[in-house]
């Protein structure tokens, strides 16, 4: 029988020690990592990627870059791609575009970031606007062209999505697509995933907030279209939930040895789903996260016991 000892391996990461199963580090080292296919093209993506709002984005505002280039090298490193940042997370993309281009990490990252002149009190977008902002997106990332441009949050989408499918046509953009976490704009979303020709959506889902699964992602399914999973943690809700309890034994059975690859894999386990991508701010919250992305994911019936343990729990 194995030991504690036998099975656990210490790594040093950024200077912060974590505990992972030797198989889990062999297949994170070798990049061995759970991969779906855009349903437009069939290219394949690790399931496990990296969002930079919330801490990440805090951190980029504080100039010391080492900690989130260290994020960013964990993420390249281990098999990771997916890159999710917009132009109104502060400085995450000028800072995440620096230190990709230091990395020389540019076709390894999958750079999907958003166009956002309207929306949210901003009303229509002004075009000269809205190419500036792309312009700008350009030069921090030194990709072209980029990989996945999202209307950010549904604004203005005439406007905003004609200058995207221009930009496609014109081959500087490879994905198009469009972003809402609000389920009150849950309808607004379908109707552009009817009636645009987008590769992605972005939208929320975790196991405590299952709303994008009624109707989105099985939508998503219908029409093809390719999905990045946002806030799969609740942000910070999910992690005051759980706060001071051990996974459950049983989570094992599926490969799951902490909370954050406990809410992963429910997310990925779902067949819609093309990217979950939780920021961090942590090198070693971003290799736990892609941990996720390695072994078994679980099956309806234990993703139904897992949505019953976290809502036995008081809610955050
Ligand atoms: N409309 C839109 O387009 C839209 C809206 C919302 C979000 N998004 C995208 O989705 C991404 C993810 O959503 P989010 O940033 O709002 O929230 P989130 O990913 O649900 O949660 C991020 C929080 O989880 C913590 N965390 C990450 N990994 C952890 C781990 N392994 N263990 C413990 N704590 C961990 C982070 O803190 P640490 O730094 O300490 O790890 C941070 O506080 C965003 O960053 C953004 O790229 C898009």
């Amino acid at each position: 029988m194995l030991t504690r000892r036998d099975c656990l391996k210490y790594v040093t990461l950024a200077g912060a020690a974590i505990t992972l199963q030797p198989r889990m580090l062999e297949a994170i080292e070798s990049g061995d990592l759970i991969m779906r296919a855009i349903p437009s093209s069939g290219e394949k993506l690790p399931i496990v990627g990296l969002g930079s709002s919330a801490t990440f984005s805090s951190l980029a505002r504080s100039e010391d870059a080492t900690r989130l280039r260290n994020v960013m090298r964990t993420l390249i490193e281990h098999g990771g791609a997916v890159f999710d940042t917009a132009p109104a997370y502060g400085a995450s993309e000028e800072v995440a575009g620096k230190i990709i281009q230091e990395l020389d990490a540019k076709k390894k990252i999958f750079w999907a970031t958003k166009l956002n002149v309207a929306g949210r009190g901003r009303g229509a977008a002004d075009p000269a606007a809205a190419r500036a902002q792309l312009d700008r997106s350009f030069q921090r990332i030194g990709k072209d062209p980029i990989d996945l441009i999202q209307v950010h949050n549904l604004g203005d989408i005439p406007t905003q999505m004609g200058i995207l499918k221009d930009l496609k046509a014109e081959g500087r953009v490879r994905y198009i697509g469009v972003t809402s976490t609000r389920t009150s704009r849950y309808s607004d979303l379908a109707k552009v995933m009817r009636e645009e020709p987008i590769d992605f959506i972005g939208v929320d889902y975790a196991v405590d907030n299952r709303h994008s699964a009624e109707m989105i992602l099985p939508l998503a399914q219908d029409l093809g279209i390719g999905v990045l999973i946002y806030i799969p943690f609740g942000r910070t809700r999910l992690w005051r939930r759980v706060s001071g309890r051990n996974v459950p034994a049983w989570a094992q059975e599926f490969g799951a040895h902490s909370w954050a690859q406990f809410f992963i894999k429910y997310i990925a386990a779902h067949p819609a789903v093309t990217a979950v991508t939780p920021a961090t701010s942590k090198a070693e919250n971003m290799l736990d996260n892609l941990g996720a992305a390695v072994g078994e994911l679980p099956d309806e019936a234990t993703r139904r016991r897992m949505v019953e343990l976290v809502e036995a729990l008081p809610s955050a």
